[in-house]
């Protein structure tokens, strides 16, 4: 009897399963079809903060990958298993070390997204991305949250150093290539924060006041750019409103522009945000709601059953979801190892980061240094070296090279006792400062030199450097003053000495700029030999610094933001970044585009930066094929004595008449391979005329104004070397 009854309930076990199909890539709509109100909501809310668990800055619900920013919840009833994300754009970002084990789960430091836009190489930034992907894979994630792509609005946004640009064409091809990376291991990405968020203050609730043609020209158009060439299997909405309407429950935006005109295919989640209307969420399909809080499945049945939320768009959602979940390697099984090629990846940015890095002045071909035996290192950047900003944008890496580090493996002597001064500073000080940035992340203020300790060890070295460090975060954002924006007495007083005792000792003396974002400069610059700005270039920083410093590479970086004279020669100062609203009345005229228009006068125009070599640019040809597209052709000649790689960026000065446009805007840019002394090489960039065109209001529509377009080729935005013309 006994057993008749077990093979009964076997039967009827199987039976109901048969009943219930089990999500495989083919059968969707079934498993849809089979699903139940409840457990649709429960697949469309995340599975929550959890305990918060140390290392991570998201809470991780999941022990699937500790310390990974979230997951979906499971439906086994239909075979639905959770799926696993994690942040970030400079490196996946999970806890590097799990209760039980003595195994590590370090990640790459990777150089952070300004840096990355610095090298105007989407090879580079794809192949700095496919081996983030894998470590994203090995580890058992299935979608990293990242690129960050929200335009430089203002040089004070506490997570610029996670964007690219305050250009929206080189942010758009920079995103693109560094999805291309990521996906091409068969993992997803997560493009955020769609869309306008380009202030930390009052993040949750601040409204971005910004008008139709500045919001699709500027703020929308990188992602638009990333969707379309790239097709990033998610996106992630941001936190603000946009003109009176969140983000996350803008019908406008997620159904009109993002899937309706861009054919985004993917799946939208939120950010890390708190309950929103869930029904408007749901109609707009931003389909996960992230990182997921109980009520939520309540209230999306709730919306159902008293009809504020119709089934279609549940279900909408839903697919959106499944869609994804069928392609993750955890869907499919993947046995990761746990294991990523670490030091490969290492050596990748060692050497990769040095197109990041952007040289801003070189009096006397100063640089890379000669003759020199033994440095006087300065500045407790050069110690306590900054691979990148923090928050959820941070990555739990193994080390990060200082510029110690860096000048030992290029076989540079310090000079001892300044070393050892900075290095018991920094020991001392690293987690006892009450200097905090970005959700609490400790910086070390600057060491105070006087005069007299410069003198004392100038005859005991061949060049002084300082490091100059800022660092900036998540959550907050900048400010304009001294110690930030502004540099501290101090530091000026630090680096008029150095500059002057040097100078008289017939010494040079260098700047090395690590920072998250820009700063002044104008005020100082011409008191050292030369500046290289080495952003905050990953986990290999010192290495990739004194490489290049020493000569053993090069730098070929070019800036992808504005220095301006002053903080409020920006538009945008006028009123960044207020409580509530914030209203984007400079509209279009944002870094390059305002100041080269309005010949207002910069410290360092974007797309500028020096190399250890010339370059001389050859006679351009812009040529019209049948189907309308523009292809522009430029040769560049290395005139000068080592080797270096040149970005020609090409600008288009659209005819007069019409909408009110910058005087010329970026349109294509490509950058030479390695070119030797002498040798050339012909770059051809594609122009696009969509992109040529504006956006009228008035039509509702874009437009591209017919007439004679300039061509400008420039080594930066205030350095035009060649132009041609075509007509439309
Ligand atoms: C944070 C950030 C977002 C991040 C997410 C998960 O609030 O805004 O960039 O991916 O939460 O950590």
């Amino acid at each position: 009897m006994k057993r008749f009854i077990t093979t009964a309930f076997a039967i009827t076990g199987a039976v109901a399963l048969m009943a219930q199909p089990q999500l495989t890539k083919d059968n969707i709509e079934d498993v849809i079809k089979a699903m139940t109100l409840e457990e649709k909501a429960t697949l469309v809310v995340g599975s929550g903060w959890g305990s918060m668990m140390a290392g991570s800055m998201t809470a991780s619900a999941t022990t699937l990958v500790s310390g990974a920013a979230g997951t979906t919840r499971a439906v086994p009833r239909v075979g639905i298993p959770q799926i696993v994300v994690a942040d970030g754009p400079a490196g996946l970002r999970i806890n590097a070390t799990r209760p039980g084990t003595d195994k590590t789960f370090y990640c790459t430091g990777f150089p952070t997204g300004t840096a990355l836009a610095s090298s105007w190489n989407e090879a580079l930034v794809q192949e700095f991305t496919t081996a983030m992907g894998n470590e994203v894979k090995e580890y058992g994630v299935d979608v990293l949250l990242a690129p960050g792509l929200n335009l430089m609005r203002n040089p004070l946004c506490g997570r610029n150093f996670e964007y690219y640009s305050e250009d929206p064409f080189l942010t758009g091809k920079m995103a693109a290539a560094y999805v291309r990376g990521v996906q091409s291991n068969g993992v997803g990405v997560s493009a955020k924060h769609f869309a306008a968020n380009n202030q930390e203050t009052n993040r949750m609730f601040n409204d971005s006041r910004v008008d139709e043609r500045t919001l699709r020209e500027l703020y929308l158009r990188g992602f638009e750019i990333l969707v379309k060439e790239a097709q990033p299997w998610t996106i992630m909405t941001s936190y603000n409103k946009i003109n009176g309407v969140y983000a996350t429950e803008s019908y406008e935006l997620l159904m009109g522009i993002l899937r309706g005109e861009w054919g985004f295919k993917g799946m939208v989640m939120t950010d890390w945000n708190m309950m929103h209307d869930t029904a408007a969420q749901m109609h707009a399909q931003n389909d996960l709601l992230m990182p997921g809080l109980e009520p939520q499945i309540q209230s999306v049945q709730d919306c159902v059953n008293n009809g504020t939320l119709s089934m279609e768009d549940l279900d909408a959602c839903v697919r959106n979801i499944l869609n994804l979940i069928v392609i993750t390697p955890r869907f499919n099984h993947y046995q990761y190892s746990n294991d990523p090629d670490l030091k490969a990846h290492g050596e990748l940015v060692r050497k990769g980061a040095a197109e990041c890095l952007v040289l801003l002045r070189n009096e006397d071909d100063c640089l890379p240094l000669k003759n020199v035996k033994k440095v006087a290192l300065y500045g407790v950047g050069s110690y306590d070296f900054i691979a990148g900003g923090t928050g959820s944008g941070n990555v739990s890496k193994a080390y990060i090279r200082n510029m110690v580090d860096g000048f030992k493996a290029n076989g540079v002597e310090l000079v001892s006792d300044i070393q050892a001064m900075y290095e018991d500073y920094v020991a001392k000080n690293a987690k006892t400062t009450n200097a905090v940035v970005g959700l609490g992340t400790y910086v070390i203020p600057e060491l105070n030199i006087d005069r007299k300790y410069i003198e004392d060890h100038v005859a005991d070295s061949d060049v002084a450097i300082f490091t100059l460090s800022r660092n900036a975060g998540e959550g907050e954002d900048r400010t304009a003053d001294e110690g930030d924006f502004q540099l501290l007495p101090m530091e000026k007083e630090i680096i008029a000495n150095l500059s002057e005792v040097y100078h008289a000792a017939g010494k040079k003396f260098i700047v090395v700029l690590n920072i998250g974002g820009v700063i002044e400069t104008a005020s100082w610059k011409e008191l050292p030999d030369a500046i290289l700005c080495a952003w905050t270039p990953g986990q290999e920083g010192g290495l990739t610094v004194c490489d290049v410093l020493c000569g053993k590479s090069y730098p070929s970086g070019k800036l992808s933001m504005t220095f301006p004279v002053a903080y409020t020669d920006h538009p945008s100062s006028k009123n960044f970044p207020p409580k509530d609203v914030t209203n984007y009345e400079e509209g279009i005229w944002v870094g390059y585009r305002y100041f080269t228009s309005k010949n207002v006068p910069v410290s360092y125009p974007f797309g500028y930066g020096l190399s250890y070599t010339s370059f001389k640019y050859g006679k351009p040809k812009v040529k019209k094929a049948s189907d309308g597209s523009l292809t522009a052709t430029i040769k560049v000649t290395n005139v000068g004595s080592a080797a270096g790689k040149e970005t020609v960026q090409l600008y288009v000065a659209a005819p007069s008449g019409g909408l009110e446009k910058p005087a010329y805007e970026l349109k294509a840019f490509a950058k030479t391979d390695e070119l030797q002394p002498g040798e050339s090489q012909v770059l051809t960039m594609k122009l696009d005329p969509y992109y040529l065109g504006s956006f009228d209001m008035t039509k509702d529509a874009w437009v591209t104004a017919p007439g004679t377009y300039k061509a400008y080729f420039a080594a930066s935005s205030e350095d035009i070397r060649k132009e041609a013309s075509f007509k439309l």
